[in-house]
């Protein structure tokens, strides 16, 4: 297709999205935000696992309950109800916003996760002060959106240096953040080749605003932050001690893992695996639910959330019938913060609504509960038989 007549397509769907955010990204960006780590299997494989699973849909059930896209069934309560969104879908903490749209970043997403009423999980690696994000969602909801059941969460990555830890969790603390969200996947970062090529840097003015009070030169050169490859379950104790935010655990694969988290008392995990920029070949996030929510069972006190590879409203159907109580979204909130700030992020999430509530009327389900309850999924010709 001749490149005017893309410019002024019709945005539809997540990949439109992706398709105009590659158009304006510089390479640089573009292969940052896009990339996995090695060979990007894992990458694909999140993708493809959502596709491989068919829909049987079941009919004659009176679903004119959806006829609003506001649709009162869709919404969902999570972390011990805690938190409602409209429907179940969270922003995925993802770094650096300014470098899809340099002059608003995440602010012009924090906005968008307030008019959508969904939880944005803001990264330890913003390029906007969390204090900042925090005052903007405070704004926005006392002047645009009084009605907005939006929340944010802080993810963490810890440092060597644990007094730089204690700080950051204080920080998100104190300026409202209602859940911390520790990053577990990432002792050292991934082998993301492309950044090798591009000799990726930093342009000027971003920053990785959170650290600048703590080493103006980490802040600078993100990709040298020194995590702390010695983090293990004993550290949950301390990071327990020293806030009262609940603690969610993103990065779990293993079912030991989760089986694990729930021994320890934690409120959700997180099945990911980043995205497919940590272990390359590791198992994709559908396989992965899958065996967790057999191994902890139904009565689990655990929530637990997905993400990866997430582009449709049946892909959000899927995840919710296997299991997952909500999703999270990476990539596509960047492609459309950079296609068109606030109101491009704004669309990917209205879209995913839609889809997801036309997946529902389609498959019979007249609550999210349904989704559990109506065997709905197919894989290599044989149901899925759901152990919820
Ligand atoms: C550009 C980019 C930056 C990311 N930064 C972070 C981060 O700072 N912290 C984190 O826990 N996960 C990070 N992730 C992983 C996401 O939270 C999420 O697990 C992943 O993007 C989900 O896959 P999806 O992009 O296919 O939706 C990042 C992902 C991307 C693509």
């Amino acid at each position: 297709m001749d490149q005017t007549k893309a410019t002024h397509r019709a945005l539809l769907n997540l990949e439109d999205y992706h398709q105009r955010a590659k158009q304006k990204l510089s390479q640089m960006a573009y292969d940052y935000y896009y990339t996995g780590s090695d060979d990007q299997l894992t990458l694909t494989d999140n993708q493809e696992a959502f596709r491989r699973i068919k829909l049987r849909p079941k009919v004659l059930i009176d679903v004119s309950k959806h006829a609003t896209t506001d649709s009162i069934s869709c919404r969902t309560q999570i972390l011990n109800s805690t938190a409602t969104l409209p429907f179940p879908c969270i922003i995925a903490p993802t770094a650096l916003h300014r470098l899809a749209h340099q002059e608003h970043g995440e602010l012009a997403t924090v906005r968008a996760a307030v008019a959508c009423s969904t939880i944005m999980c803001v990264s330890t690696i913003s390029s906007t002060r969390m204090e900042l994000i925090a005052d903007e969602h405070r704004r926005h909801i006392r002047e645009r959106y009084p009605q907005s059941s939006s929340q944010l969460w802080y993810q963490l990555y810890v440092f060597q240096d644990r007094e730089i830890t204690q700080k950051l969790i204080k920080r998100a603390e104190t300026s409202g953040y209602k859940a911390l969200v520790l990053t577990v996947d990432t002792c050292i970062i991934g082998n993301r080749e492309s950044s090798v090529h591009n000799k990726f840097s930093l342009p000027n003015g971003v920053r990785v605003e959170n650290l600048v009070d703590e080493r103006v030169e980490l802040a600078e050169k993100y990709q040298e932050l020194p995590r702390d490859a010695s983090l293990s379950w004993k550290d949950l104790d301390w990071i327990r001690s020293i806030t009262s935010l609940p603690i969610i655990l993103k990065g779990i694969l293993h079912p030991d893992d989760a089986c694990q988290a729930v021994k320890f008392g934690i409120k959700a995990i997180i099945v990911s695996n980043h995205g497919g920029r940590q272990l390359d070949t590791s198992v994709n996030t559908v396989d992965a639910l899958s065996d967790i929510i057999n191994a902890i069972g139904d009565q689990s006190p655990i929530e637990v959330y997905v993400d990866g590879g997430i582009r449709r409203g049946t892909d959000i159907l899927k995840a919710i019938a296997l299991g997952a109580k909500a999703v999270l979204i990476g990539r596509p909130i960047l492609w459309g913060l950079a296609a068109d700030g606030e109101q491009g992020v704004r669309n990917v999430l209205n879209i995913l609504k839609k889809e997801f509530r036309s997946a529902m009327m389609l498959c019979g389900c007249q609550t999210v509960d349904d989704i559990r309850k109506n065997n709905l999924l197919m894989l290599n010709d044989r149901p899925i038989r759901s152990k919820l």
